[in-house]
């Protein structure tokens, strides 16, 4: 039997550093992320820096439990003769404890299928690591009005084997493509109603429980639509790409999901 977790929509933010920052670099960016967030107690806090960075943010974070690391993709075997991949075990060595899966420049640039998806999602929880599974459609798909198809097909073939008793673990990543980097963002209802969505999907999937699944929108959130984008019902966190890079933004974007009653000066 699964435990009941206090707060299982707790909110939370990740960074998504895609492929910036070298091992120098990180160093002083987490020291800049982890002076303002210092008090942040009303979220569950996120970066995932590239592979080589991640010892580094590891050394500098020491102690300091506020930040989580995360990684951007994984090979879903223990080990093996594949070049050039990285596996669970070996992110685990370095206090990762998130992993990205099936984001869209992952799907688009190097053939990460929904099936590949599903695989690695099953081997992350497997490695007591926790995934960020994202869909989203493109610019093309929205028009043709085809965004609830592939979404629902998205989240039926990533999530094809995942284990029911692990979705506690489990994080969902909305991030329409046609937003991703491009200072287009979806509107907070637009956004809204495909989180509504999804999470009908995920109950279909899971059972009632799979209400409990946080989703995460992704897509040019920054400080200036971030409060907005949310206070959606169904908008539980932020994955954040470019404002992500600098401590600034990225706190303020981590402040708009402080909860109104709640507060973090105690
Ligand atoms: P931007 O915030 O730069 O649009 O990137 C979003 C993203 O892809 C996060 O994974």
């Amino acid at each position: 039997m699964k435990k009941d977790l206090p707060n299982p929509r707790r909110p939370l933010v990740a960074g998504n550093w895609k492929m910036h920052r070298t091992a120098s670099d990180t160093r002083s960016l987490i020291q800049d992320i982890v002076k303002r967030v210092e008090r942040v107690s009303y979220a569950d806090l996120v970066v995932c820096p590239p592979f080589t960075s991640l010892p580094a943010a590891h050394e500098t974070l020491g102690r300091h439990s506020i930040l989580t690391l995360g990684a951007q993709t994984m090979h879903q075997a223990k080990e093996g003769a594949f070049t050039g991949e990285i596996s669970g075990p070996m992110l685990r060595e370095f206090g990762v404890r998130y992993v990205i899966l099936g984001h869209s420049e992952r799907r688009q640039y190097d053939n990460e299928t929904n099936e590949k998806v599903a695989a690695k999602a099953v081997a992350a929880v497997s490695y007591h690591l926790r995934p960020i599974v994202c869909v989203g459609e493109t610019l093309t798909q929205r028009e043709a009005t085809e965004t609830e198809a592939v979404i629902e097909s998205q989240i039926h073939a990533s999530l094809a084997a995942f284990p029911p008793d692990q979705i506690d673990e489990l994080v969902i990543a909305y991030e329409p493509v046609w937003a991703i980097g491009t200072g287009k963002v979806a509107t907070p209802k637009q956004a809204n109603d495909v989180h509504h969505q999804i999470r009908k999907l995920l109950v279909k999937r899971f059972g009632p429980k799979g209400a409990d699944i946080r989703i995460l929108y992704g897509g040019s959130v920054k400080p200036e639509n971030a409060v907005d984008l949310m206070s959606q019902p169904d908008i539980d966190g932020a994955l954040v790409g470019g404002a992500s890079l600098d401590a600034r933004s990225f706190f303020d974007i981590i402040e708009s999901v402080r909860p109104p009653r709640a507060s973090d000066h105690d």
